[in-house]
């Protein structure tokens, strides 16, 4: 039914969250609508810096890639990059960002737990979350999970930045933080979790975590996959 929307309709259906997330939503959206968010700025992550250099480009996601500082620094070292968010301001001030930067990245307003109903299709080869997935309702995680795997390509990086404790506050909109425990349990089938490290206090946040997940080459599932096909293609041939 979506694929039949114009552009922008789609866009804005595939941005409406499920459930949990729908808290959440509103909470960024006023966010973002009075002043700057305590997290935004117009520069990219260190860690990302340190990460890109010296590396090859290829195709990369950031998964609440709010206003694009890191979409755009990606875009400016060569990747083929998209930046999604769910809030339209957010999405909007990043594509302002890129037109004066003279760069062509996409960015798309859409739900990070419905990545390819919002046109967000993979395979990518590095996958960024800086603080969205830390507050991803725990009923959503799965549905996360579902669509990181599905548009990650075979031993692509996946790297997760994040508080592992939430302030009560925040408990209350449904994040639940994030942890080498909580990341197993959902990727785990599909990913290896190669590191874990704590980068310090940021703001009025300590515990900032950031783990780096590889996904594995003939993941478990897509194992399974097959051999689900193949036996009903089997049954059907009887
Ligand atoms: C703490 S901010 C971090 C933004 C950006 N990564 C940065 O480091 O500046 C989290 C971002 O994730 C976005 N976000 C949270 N849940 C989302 C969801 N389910 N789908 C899409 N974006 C989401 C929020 O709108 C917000 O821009």
């Amino acid at each position: 039914m979506t694929d039949a929307l114009p552009e922008q309709e789609r866009e804005i259906d595939s941005a409406k969250p499920k459930g949990g997330g729908r808290l959440a939503l509103a909470f960024y959206r006023i966010t973002y609508r009075h002043g700057r968010p305590r997290w935004d700025s117009s520069e990219p992550h260190r860690e990302l810096v340190d990460l890109v250099a010296g590396r090859p480009s290829g195709r990369a996601v950031d998964l609440g890639c709010g206003t694009g500082a890191d979409v755009l620094y990606l875009a400016q070292h060569g990747w083929d990059v998209v930046g999604v968010d769910f809030v339209p301001e957010a999405v909007e001030t990043a594509r302002k960002r890129a037109v004066d930067a003279e760069l062509s990245p996409r960015f798309v307003l859409g739900d990070v737990t419905r990545l390819r109903q919002a046109g967000v299709e993979g395979p990518f080869d590095l996958i960024m979350d800086t603080g969205c997935y830390h507050g991803i309702a725990e009923g959503l995680r799965d549905a996360y999970a579902a669509e990181v795997t599905a548009v990650a390509a075979p031993g692509a990086d996946f790297f997760v930045a994040g508080i592992s404790d939430p302030p009560a506050t925040w408990r209350l909109l449904g994040a639940r933080g994030v942890s080498a425990d909580d990341l197993l349990r959902h990727f785990g089938t599909d990913f290896d979790l190669t590191e874990e490290r704590q980068t310090g206090a940021r703001g009025r946040v300590a515990h900032f975590g950031l783990y780096h997940l590889v996904r594995r080459e003939n993941t478990p599932s897509e194992v399974e996959a097959s051999r689900s096909a193949n036996s009903s293609r089997a049954k059907k041939g009887k």
